[in-house]
Order: structure tokens, then sequence, then C-alpha cells
């Protein structure tokens, strides 16, 4: 957990069911090997334990096997989340998402692997404008 220097790309995510929001760091090298993978919750205890099992997940994986990970199995790497912290799991891989989407328009690439379409995961891991965006508007309904 903490900030990272040298990462190759960052993402901010947030979550628009509880407003939390993380940061992803990933450095990857010119294999698209994620060498090494760290992260900054300032969500709950559940995104943070989410988030930390997924950068391990991710260290020594290529690009493509990493993007394949799934928020139920980073759930099933903590010993299962209750339905109402789901969304804790989402945003930590939606934040991995983001990142690796975000390495790919920085170098001007889209793998055949990589869907144009934001998956899921990305849809409910909002970046830091949508998120504002979202809770405004959820404040004005109220
Ligand atoms: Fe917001 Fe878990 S309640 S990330």
């Amino acid at each position: 957990q903490g900030r990272m220097e040298d990462a190759t790309v960052t993402a901010m995510a947030g979550s628009p069911a509880c407003g939390d929001m993380i940061a992803f760091y990933l450095k990857i090298d010119t294999n698209e090997v994620i060498e090494k993978a760290m992260f900054e919750s300032y969500g709950c205890a559940a995104n943070i334990a989410t988030a930390s099992i997924t950068t391990e997940m991710v260290k020594g994986k290529k690009t493509e096997d990493a993007w394949k990970i799934s928020w139920k199995q980073v759930a099933d790497e903590v010993g299962g989340l209750p339905a109402v912290k789901y969304h804790c799991g989402i945003l930590s891989v939606g934040a991995l998402r983001r990142a690796i989407r975000a390495f790919y328009k920085m170098r001007g690439e889209k793998p055949s692997w990589l869907p144009t379409e934001l998956t899921v995961e990305e849809k409910h891991a909002l970046e830091e404008e949508e998120l504002a965006e979202a809770l405004s508007k959820r404040l004005e309904k109220q």
C-alpha cells in the first residue's frame, strides 16, 4: 500500500455506491508484464483488502492475464465478501482495469483482447470527474 514513484500508469477511480476513491499504480515492463502494483485506498476495510489482494494477484502477470481477473475471484481470495461489500471489490478491479486501459491509451495501442466497450467493473469504478458528477446528482435528488 502506498504511492508508487516510478509507476508506468496511475488510475484514480471512485465508487458511485459509496463515494470512496482508490488510486492504482502499475509498473509495466516492455514485454507488457506487470513488475509492480500498488494502491492507495481512501475506502473501507473491504476495499483495502481486495485492492491488496489484487496487487498481489497481478504481480508478474502479463497485462492480458491481469485484465481477466474478475472481482469475484478477488472476493474469493479474501475469503468472500458480504453482498453489501461487493462494490468495494468491484472498485478494486475496476481501478486495475482502468490502469491497464490507460497504459495502452498512452502507448497508442489497442490489443485485440482489450474490449472497446467499458466492462461492468470499469463502469462501476468512475473516473474522478465522473464520480464528482454522480455524487452531486445524488445530492440534488435528496
Ligand atoms: Fe466504499 Fe467499501 S464502502 S469502498
